[in-house]
């Protein structure tokens, strides 16, 4: 059977501007629906690259005192030098000014000119000599253009016009009967609605004489080509249309990808001008909405321009992956901010992912001599292979829709399930007892089989993690089972036997400055409290008791009896406490526990503890001394006062 083609492409961006949040963005978002693609097993090409004519960037070029050509070829370059560094993984970095694109551009100028719908006309408008472009009304203040604060002439020239108005019926029918054509609903919704009103034909040509820095019309050489005209064109020239074999392969298979900023030259001048020139219609297009920055616009003037290589060197490239993928609902506007990268990843990636990976690892560690284990083949556990299942059913069918944020909500749903089933089941208790040895294998190879299915879905969002996942796991990335869905998706191919490799942390949590406390009255210091004597309401309302959930659990050095934990309160914090005799780390991971949290920070062998986790005082089965943890509740969020 032959295998689906589709071909996804971003905007290809000005060179006017470097690569910033947006741009990332959408270039996440489409390495991410190729790769999904890929595992879903479509045949993928994914396109992006730069669009480098028209007056913005001779503009930008003449502020940078250099020629256009030497501007565009160094900041294509810097596009393409970040694209790596997000690891996105195109197949061509098409430039507007390939050659292969300056004739395609040329080919189709021709066509639509022979066939008649390219016509020769006057054009008024408001010329600013200082900006050598038209303005438009609304780009006027006090009638006057804002940058050379003279008021723009009235001209007349005469220009080629593309006849746009003689599609819009054909476009507004081929819409209504194609319902995936414009994605999410809202956007479709708002072309159909701008269709209801009659289209203008589009102006698709500039004088030479005072505009050469772009592609000269075929047909008439003192003209060159409008920069919509030309750039839309490049998800043509790069699967070389007209006659290339990829052309034919992928071009019924286009997804295109936007933001809602350029949806009107996507949904209509791009529809029509296909019509115009004989070629199908694009299978889809993907419209997504704008980040702003702490709620505010990103802009160069407001000093808040997010730039992919900090965020790549802060956090590391798949938390930013998985972070603006998780945080954007597709098709609405988000907010960005640092607090917000950092919340997600340590409560999500450190917390929820990172400690179900590192747990289960070094239990198979311990109680296995480091290899996958085999399971029990009566012992089924059907709950945790029916969330597995539920997964993929939900991530397979919200991917392929574009709502990512709802893919990795499914994702997540199961990293829950299999941390519970840890907390349930207790590996730990399992291994003390001498009868359970089958029982503790099945749990630990369902763990196992739970990561690889992660490392599996993964693999689009967060490649390098999903294959540090699967190297831990002693799984090749290049097994079969790792390449598709179809293939890897069910229950029950980890290989009993298979030796893990130790992997560090898979995401280090990322220090928050804690939160401002209120100022709490001290103690009085002559109440040192014996137990039977009574205290003022006050002074028990000054001691901090909260709810903190243990993200991270070790011995301390050359100490018997010292755990040091990392908590969140919900800050992040460092508890050292006394329970080594009675606790093992990996059973705490994951675990609520109380907190006195203004307990002035004491150091313990040399670790600062800013905290003490409290503990009730019981027996062990051999009637030994021992400390047990208050049970909290799982669904108290990490914080929660003790009130
Ligand atoms: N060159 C045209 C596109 C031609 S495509 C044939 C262009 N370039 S651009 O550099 O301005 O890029 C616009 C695109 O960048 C948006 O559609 C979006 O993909 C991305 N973004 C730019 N700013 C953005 C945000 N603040 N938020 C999200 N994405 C945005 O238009």
């Amino acid at each position: 059977m032959s295998r689906k083609a589709t071909y996804i492409t971003t905007p290809i961006y000005y060179v006017n501007a470097q690569p910033h949040l947006g741009h990332a963005y959408s270039t996440v978002v489409a390495d991410t629906y190729s790769r999904f693609c890929r595992l879903r097993g479509d045949d993928v090409r994914f396109q992006t690259g730069t669009d480098e004519h028209g007056d913005k960037i001779v503009e930008a070029a003449a502020k940078e005192g250099v020629e256009p050509r030497r501007y565009v070829d160094t900041i294509a370059a810097l596009f393409r030098d970040t694209w790596p560094l997000l690891n996105i993984g195109y197949d061509r970095f098409i430039r507007t000014t390939d050659e292969d694109h300056i004739a395609v551009v040329r080919q189709i100028l021709q066509k639509v000119y022979d066939g008649g719908d390219i016509y020769f006309s006057q054009y008024s408008g408001l010329y600013c000599t200082g900006c050598e472009r038209f303005l438009i009304e609304r780009e006027l203040v006090d009638g006057k253009c804002p940058d050379h604060l003279v008021a723009p002439k009235e001209i007349t020239e005469q220009n080629y016009f593309f006849s746009m108005s003689k599609y819009q019926q054909r476009l507004i029918d081929h819409i209504r009967s194609h319902p995936e054509f414009v994605t999410p609903e809202r956007y479709r919704n708002e072309v159909l609605s701008f269709l209801s009103d009659p289209l203008e034909d589009l102006c698709i040509s500039r004088p030479a004489s005072r505009l050469n820095w772009g592609i000269r019309l075929p047909f008439d050489d003192k003209y060159v080509t409008y920069v919509w005209f030309d750039a839309l064109i490049n998800y043509l020239t790069g699967i070389g249309y007209p006659d290339g074999p990829r052309f034919s392969h992928y071009w019924a298979g286009a997804e295109h990808l936007i933001a809602k900023d350029i949806l009107k030259p996507h949904a209509i001048y791009w529809p029509t001008m296909l019509m115009a020139a004989g070629i199908d219609l694009y299978r889809k297009l993907h419209v997504h909405g704008y980040w702003n920055v702490d709620e505010t616009k990103m802009s160069k003037s407001l000093g808040n321009v997010i730039r992919p290589s900090q965020l790549v060197e802060d956090y590391g490239v798949d938390t930013f992956r998985y972070f603006s993928l998780r945080e954007m609902s597709f098709g609405l506007d988000a907010s960005f901010s640092h607090d917000a990268v950092i919340a997600r990843n340590n409560a999500d990636l450190a917390n929820d992912l990172g400690n179900l990976f590192s747990r289960s690892l070094s239990m198979i560690e311990k109680y296995c001599d480091s290899t996958v284990p085999r399971p029990d083949a009566a012992d089924k556990d059907r709950e945790l292979q029916d969330a597995a299942r539920t997964m993929c059913d939900s991530y397979l069918k919200q991917m392929g829709d574009f709502r990512f944020h709802l893919g990795l909500q499914a994702v997540w749903e199961f990293v829950a399930a299999a941390n519970r089933y840890i907390v349930h089941n207790e590996p730990w208790a399992l291994a003390r007892d001498g009868q359970q040895q089958p029982r503790l294998q099945t749990v630990l190879y369902n763990l196992a089989e739970s990561l690889r299915l992660l490392a599996l879905v993964l693999k689009p969002v967060m490649p390098g993690t999903a294959e540090k996942m699967m190297r831990g796991l002693g799984i090749s990335p290049d097994s079969e089972e790792m390449q598709t869905l179809e293939q890897g998706g069910r229950w029950g191919l980890s290989m009993p036997g298979t030796r893990l490799v130790k992997i560090r942390n898979l995401f280090p949590r990322i220090d928050v400055k804690p939160r401002k406390e209120a100022v709490k009255p001290e103690l009085p210091q002559d109440t040192d409290q014996q137990a039977g004597q009574t205290i003022e309401f006050d002074q028990f309302k000054a001691v901090d008791l909260r709810v903190a959930r243990v993200v991270g659990a070790e011995r301390v050095e050359k100490s018997e009896r010292l755990l040091k934990l990392s908590v969140l309160a919900p800050e992040a914090r460092t508890i050292v406490s006394g329970i080594a005799g009675s606790y093992a780390p990996e059973e705490l991971v994951g675990r609520n526990v109380i907190i006195v949290a203004n307990l002035k920070p004491a150091k313990l062998m040399g670790i600062v503890s800013q905290g003490m986790v409290l503990t009730a005082q019981g027996r062990d089965e051999n009637g030994k001394d021992r400390f047990i943890l208050p049970a909290v509740d799982q669904s108290v969020e990490p914080g929660g006062r003790i009130a």
